[in-house]
């Protein structure tokens, strides 16, 4: 799959007849198979980003790229050929309330894919079986918990196998089985290829999983850290050295306890 990519893209939205400027000059490529994570304060502009790299918002100015495509030609009719390559579970439920769990994911295989029925009920059972929510097809979102939601929601993003997730505050209403469940299947699916953007406030489980992590400050890219802890602006050499020195420590302790 493609990289993606953000070239000097800037949106406003319109607040009252005036503009807002929500997220200035981002400069952003993410490559095929990263684990991303996206943090910041609430208004920094995560969703916005997220909406951005995902096809789903048209920057003002600046441009989104999948590869080598500009996705802001891709607005209207044609953004259905994007979304066949994002899987998304947005902030806001999705989940359309007078349709059973089995219609909300069938509709999202129908609306991307091309396939037989027989091939899509068995996508449809696969994705729930994924996230632990097997056997709730016949159920109404209303039935769910809010947790339970979010889950089905990311089985909704799944059920079309795409190459790229778009996750945004996917743990907000999750409880912390929960989370870890999900983080480990992330952590599978992206050691498959799958690349994984995710916006959380979740700092603990940044901090464990230890991938990208990219902080937005008022609309703007602040920080960019590999193998990044939460809210950490670059890593310390200190750190480096301490890390190795307590690794050391217990392996000496450990050849004397053997002694
Ligand atoms: N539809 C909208 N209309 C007007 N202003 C908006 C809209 N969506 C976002 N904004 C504003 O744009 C800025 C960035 O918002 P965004 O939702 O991207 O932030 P966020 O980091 O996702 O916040 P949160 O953690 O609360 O989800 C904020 O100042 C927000 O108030
Ligand atoms: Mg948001």
């Amino acid at each position: 799959m493609p990289d993606l990519r953000l070239e000097g893209a800037t949106k406003y939205y319109k607040v009252e007849k005036k503009k807002l400027l929500a997220v200035e000059d981002i400069n952003l490529t993410i490559e095929q198979g990263e684990f991303v994570f996206l943090i910041g304060s609430s208004g920094a502009g995560k969703t916005t980003v997220l909406r951005m790299l995902g096809g789903d918002l048209k920057p003002d100015a600046g441009s989104a790229y999948l590869g080598e495509t500009n996705m802001n030609h891709f607005f209207g009719p044609l953004q259905f050929r994007l979304r066949r390559s994002f899987g998304y579970v947005w902030q806001e439920p999705q989940l359309l309330r007078k349709r059973t769990i089995y219609e909300n994911l069938f509709m999202a295989l129908a609306a991307r894919s091309i396939g037989r029925r027989v091939k899509w009920d068995k996508a449809v059972g696969k994705a729930l079986a994924l996230v632990g929510m097997q056997g709730v097809e016949h159920c109404f979102p209303a039935d769910l918990s809010l947790g339970e939601v979010r889950l089905v929601e990311l089985a909704r993003a799944l059920v079309n196998s795409p190459p790229i997730l778009i996750l945004d505050e996917l743990t907000a209403n999750l409880d912390d089985d929960n989370i870890w469940d999900i983080m480990y299947l992330l952590n599978e699916l992206n050691n498959r290829g799958i690349t994984i953007i995710m916006a959380t406030h979740a700092s603990q489980y940044v901090n464990i999983m230890r991938r990208r992590v990219v902080m937005l400050t008022d609309g703007h890219i602040t920080s960019d850290v590999r193998n990044g802890r939460y809210g950490e602006k670059e890593p310390k050499p200190e750190n480096i050295f301490a890390d190795a020195w307590a690794k050391n420590q217990k392996n000496r302790r450990r050849r004397w306890e053997r002694k």
